[in-house]
């Protein structure tokens, strides 16, 4: 079954074709990032009005490099919350006008869901190598949601952040630190040469699987206060190697608590396996402290799979169909919607 997923919730147009679930055989991206650097965060219309003029090209070559034509396809699938109403809804309509005009089956997506299945599209099989339940960490702009997920399209949320997202802590930390958007990638690169001689504090939230990192914000928003970096000067420049260490001990203090209690809920809920997904889990020392102290099998997608893209909601939408699930043409947008 080849399915084309299409994904307009944030700020990157994208399509692919998925076969089966797990083998890519197109995935295409057109990242609006450059145009929402100038403004320091994603704007809306912005993004909604680059998808129009991006959609077509990015369908066309998503098929051109499947080398298919419409006839090869076997659904439609796509993105249809959470995220930008604006955004989602030219995704949303390009997808019922390449339903109704091919007569193929429509399904409408959780981005978050999809965020999971990344998960499945390289070589490791987390049904077939562990089996259920396995315990998921969804992290990105929007969210840092802890999931027992306990069979495909079955999910219990355990834990979430009670403020910032953990990708929205990194692009405030950028943001104070003087670094470019969008965070993540600049605060890792900045933290690259770091010593580790600096510590910021971590909020564990005992006794629930919970998050918080506003408490973190706020101390790298003094820690930079005391050092000049913030407010940032205009005739000199911040101290590269604080702003390094800096950028170290923000990355480690993340990394840290969303390992830890990542591991510690897949263990009190008997979990076989444990899956990172979402923009954040393309960071390296995320990634790196999770293996290091995971005893259960940890699977991580590549981090361009990790970041938004038409594979993930291609392959979900796989694995949702063969439950029999399908939308009809009154599918809607909905900006808020959840998991588990
Ligand atoms: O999943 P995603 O691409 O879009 C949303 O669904 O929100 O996640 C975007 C978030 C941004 O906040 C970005 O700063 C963060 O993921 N991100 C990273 C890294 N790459 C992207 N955070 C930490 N380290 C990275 N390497
Ligand atoms: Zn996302």
């Amino acid at each position: 079954m080849r399915v084309l997923g299409i994904e307009t919730s944030c700020d990157e147009t994208a399509v692919s074709v998925v076969e089966d679930g797990r083998r890519i055989l197109s995935n295409v991206i057109a990242s609006q990032v450059e145009m929402h650097a100038r403004y320091g965060g994603v704007v809306p219309e912005v993004a909604s009005r680059q998808h129009v003029l991006e959609m077509v090209p990015a369908l066309e070559e998503a098929l051109g490099r499947a080398g298919l034509d419409w006839g090869g396809l076997d659904a439609i699938a796509v993105t249809n919350g959470p995220g930008l109403a604006g955004a989602l809804l030219v995704g949303v309509n390009t997808a019922k006008a390449l339903a109704l005009s091919t007569g193929l089956p429509l399904m409408g997506i959780n981005h978050l869901e999809g965020h999971v299945y990344a998960n499945w599209l390289e070589d490791a099989d987390p049904e077939s190598e562990c089996g259920f339940p396995l315990m998921c960490l969804i992290a990105s702009g929007g969210h840092t949601d802890l999931l027992l997920m306990e069979d495909h399209g079955r999910y219990t949320l355990l834990g979430r952040t009670r403020d910032d997202a953990a990708g929205e802590a990194f692009d405030k930390a950028a943001r104070i630190l003087g670094l470019g958007f969008p965070g993540g990638p600049e605060v890792q690169r900045a933290a690259q040469d770091a010593t580790g001689e600096m510590s910021l504090p971590r909020a564990w939230m005992r006794g629930t699987h919970d998050f918080s990192f506003s408490g973190l914000k706020t101390a790298i928003l003094h820690a930079a206060r005391k050092e000049g970096i913030y407010p940032p000067q205009e005739d000199t420049p911040p101290d590269a190697r604080l702003v390094r260490e800096m950028a170290y001990a923000f990355q480690m203090s993340v990394a840290d608590v969303m390992a830890v209690k990542t591991l510690e809920a897949a263990h009190k809920h008997g979990a076989r396996g444990v899956m990172l997904g979402g923009g954040v889990a393309a960071n390296a020392m995320l990634r790196q402290v999770l293996r290091e102290k995971s005893t259960l099998p940890v699977f991580i997608p590549s981090p361009r799979l990790c970041t938004d893209n038409g594979a993930m909601i291609a392959s979900c939408a796989y694995f949702r169909s063969s439950q029999g699930v399908g939308d009809g043409w009154d599918m809607d947008v909905y900006p808020s919607l959840h998991l588990g």
